[in-house]
């Protein structure tokens, strides 16, 4: 028969045997999950194909047309756009995501296309200034923009164009101040900015023809 202190012992070797046991199944079922997640991600690695730095064939869904191109995986959108599908509306001024020159739509959202690659663009709907208009016919917020004169050297205005036409398919009526806040990422270097805020509620159904609208719509820009 065990007395009270051999038996309070033997419990806390077991409890400690046991804590530890638990403890060893506990680490290495960490342990293999670990190695599982690791080789789970080499295997991934190893099926990826890598391409270039030869030019490589894409295909862009361009203004609703499919365009198949052979560019090196390093091509940007915009110089694919400009310099492969000959498509010269989006601009190349800044080249590093500042100015919104190169903007072009793509799933109906504006983006820099000097900021993404060709071929990470593929399967997507991309938008240029091309497209806006449709047989002829300017869409609203081109023919605005003639109305109220709302560009000077044009650098800018396919940028604006696309920014403005998204918004305008997402919200309607606007204020002044959700077409500057559209606009935001679009600089224009001519100052501009109050004629195409005028050129943006114009094409929403909302006219300001007055001079004085114009000065008030220029403390937004
Ligand atoms: S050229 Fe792309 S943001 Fe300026
Ligand atoms: S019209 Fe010249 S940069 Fe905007």
């Amino acid at each position: 028969m065990m007395d009270s202190k051999s038996s309070g012992n033997d419990l806390l070797s077991l409890t400690r045997r046991n804590f530890l046991k638990t403890l060893g199944t506990t680490a290495v079922g960490t342990a293999a999950t670990q190695v599982e997640s690791v080789a789970a991600e080499l295997q991934k690695l190893n099926a990826e194909t890598i391409v270039g730095p030869a030019p490589i064939p894409i295909v862009l869904q361009v203004n609703g047309q499919a365009i198949s191109i052979e560019v090196e995986p390093r091509v940007t959108l915009l110089d694919a756009l400009r310099n492969h599908v000959h498509l010269t509306g989006a601009k190349e001024v800044c080249d590093r995501g500042t100015c919104g020159a190169c903007t072009v739509l793509l799933d109906g959202q504006p983006i820099y296309a000097c900021m993404m690659l060709a071929l990470e663009a593929q399967g997507h709907a991309i938008t240029t200034v091309e497209g806006l208009a449709h047989e002829g016919q300017l869409n609203p917020v081109q023919q605005a923009f003639v109305e109220c004169d709302a560009m000077m050297c044009g650098y800018c205005t396919p940028g604006f164009l696309l920014s403005i036409t998204a918004l305008l398919k997402r919200r309607p009526h606007p204020d002044a101040d959700e077409v500057k806040h559209a606009c935001a990422g679009n600089l224009c270097r001519c100052g501009t900015h109050p004629r195409i805020i005028q050129a943006a509620l114009k094409a929403s159904g909302v006219s300001v023809t007055s001079q004085t609208e114009v000065i008030r719509y220029a403390d937004l820009a």
